[in-house]
């Protein structure tokens, strides 16, 4: 079982609270604190579809199952960090006022175009795209794409998207 009490808190959502891996300084684990206890289960199943699919991991945090914690059940995820070894930080933190001038705005419309082929190429439905779910890792001091950590999923009533290319 691992202590969660001494990890450094990544941050909150609003029903999940995300901690580095006491253990691995690549990896987080997420705590469910909400009544919404199904949500890492639900994820869990889009990310299974996604596995066997055999997508590719580059901009999407990949998961590393289950542990359990002092905090309950725990999902473990990939850490993204930027090439300065600094943990990297959720696209809101660089839209505040206080973090525009750390992006450029061309450096940001290039990650957020990748992004997108990304998503289409590998035809990930997105049931909410928030700039707290997505990290901005920064390649170099000129360029850094975007990895989304939250969200993945499809609202749809019949999820025809998850089968077909065209609907997704
Ligand atoms: N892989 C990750 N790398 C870095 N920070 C993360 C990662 N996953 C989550 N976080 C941080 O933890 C917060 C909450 O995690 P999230 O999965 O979005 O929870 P919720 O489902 O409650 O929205 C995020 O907004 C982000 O700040
Ligand atoms: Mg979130």
């Amino acid at each position: 079982m691992i202590d969660l009490s001494r990890a450094h808190l990544l941050g909150k959502g609003s029903s999940r609270a995300c901690y580095l891996h006491p253990y691995d300084d690549r990896k987080c684990v997420k705590v469910t604190f909400s009544s919404r206890s199904d949500i890492t289960c639900e994820e869990m199943k889009h990310y299974r579809r996604f596995m066997k699919r055999g997508i590719s991991w580059d901009m999407l945090a990949r998961a590393y199952g289950y542990v359990s914690t002092n905090y309950g059940e725990g999902a473990v995820f990939s850490l993204a960090r930027d090439f300065t070894g600094e943990i990297s930080r959720p696209l809101e933190y660089y839209l505040r006022p206080d973090g525009l001038h750390l992006l450029s705005a061309d450096e940001l419309l290039d990650a957020l175009n990748t992004f997108r082929m990304y998503l289409f190429r590998e035809r990930i439905v997105v049931r909410e795209l928030k700039a707290d779910n997505l990290i901005y890792q920064r390649l170099s001091s000129l360029e850094g794409k975007l990895i989304l950590i939250d969200g993945v999923g499809n609202n749809e009533f019949l999820p025809v998207a998850n089968y077909s290319v065209r609907f997704a």
